[in-house]
């Protein structure tokens, strides 16, 4: 069981520049939002209460004001500062401490979820007790991504961005190990980009037969928010679905409200922390 989870929310978001000049991409709005708030709540949909979140260093404070721990939410939220963007498998490097002896889930804080079935393989996901599992869904630009070649529920290789076309399964930036990937972060080299590759940690899964992949499926959607255009792709995805039915994509009070992490007076304190906006007026509904 996995009860663990890290959000990794560094890096310089050199492609959004200058808009990532003075504040992190993770805090820039997916429409209503920060961009934060979408993969916290898919580890708070996936029942995840000890939160690690990973800010690139000296940009601790700004994380703190909208996201200060996990009180109000009934959840533990912890922060680490990254020296530097070193890669993704640093997550487990910094967060080692975090981790202990325990599986844990990793997802980055610009990957955005949505989907009906969602839950149910989120549920399914944290049950896994050793080896590592990796989340694909179909894009039409597989380059982009790190991605995989499978069959049935088995991969047969991955690679991380490649030129020439392997699969069009693309890995999703979030993704469940058990105890080892401590151990195999520690012992990987930066690769012909310099960076560590979380490709290379999941190849070394593969290698002892002990990697498995959980496709989102057609009904469900990923998005990669990497570049502005994926932000307003984004935007105008959550803007649709939230007019159109009437509730809130990624509230994070909502999903602790329905797990039954907190009360009404916390939500009432939420509504009290983010003042007079739609945000707190959305809350009240939920506790009316
Ligand atoms: O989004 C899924 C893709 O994410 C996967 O398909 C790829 O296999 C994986 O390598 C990754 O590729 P990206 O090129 O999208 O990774 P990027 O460098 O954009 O980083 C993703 C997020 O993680 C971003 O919000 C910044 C953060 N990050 C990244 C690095 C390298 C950190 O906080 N620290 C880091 O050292």
């Amino acid at each position: 069981m996995i009860r663990k989870g890290i959000i990794l929310a560094g890096g310089l978001g050199t492609r959004m520049s200058p808009l990532t000049k003075a504040v992190n991409k993770q805090l820039l709005p997916i429409y209503d939002k920060p961009l934060i708030f979408y993969p916290l709540s898919i580890l708070m949909l996936a029942k995840i209460k000890e939160i690690l979140i990973i800010v690139n260093k000296g940009q601790l404070d700004q994380y703190k004001k909208i996201i200060p721990d996990g009180k109000r939410l009934g959840i533990k939220i912890e922060y680490a500062e990254q020296e530097k963007p070193k890669g993704l498998p640093d997550a487990f490097i910094i967060g080692k401490e975090f981790i202990k002896k325990e599986n844990v889930a990793l997802i980055l804080g610009d990957n955005f979820f949505y989907g009906q079935s969602l839950t149910t393989m989120l549920k399914k996901c944290v049950q896994l007790k050793s080896g590592a599992k990796a989340i694909l869904h179909k894009v039409a630009n597989p380059e982009k991504f790190g991605v995989a070649k499978v069959k049935k529920n088995k991969i047969l290789s991955i690679k991380e961005k490649p030129k020439k076309f392997l699969s069009d399964l693309a890995i999703t930036g979030l993704y469940f190990f058990d105890n080892n990937v401590v151990k195999y972060a520690s012992k990987l080299k930066p690769s012909a980009r310099n960076e560590l590759e979380i490709t290379d940690i999941l190849n070394e899964y593969k290698k002892k037969n002990k990697l498995s992949a959980d496709f989102i499926g057609r009904g469900g959607a990923w998005l990669d928010t990497g570049s502005i255009d994926d932000f307003y792709k984004t935007t105008n995805f959550v803007s649709a679905i939230e007019n159109r039915q009437g509730f809130k994509i990624a509230c994070i009070e909502e999903i602790a409200f329905n797990n039954g992490w907190i009360k009404k007076k916390d939500i009432l304190s939420s509504i009290k922390f983010y003042g007079k906006c739609d945000y707190s007026k959305y809350l009240k509904k939920i506790i009316s």
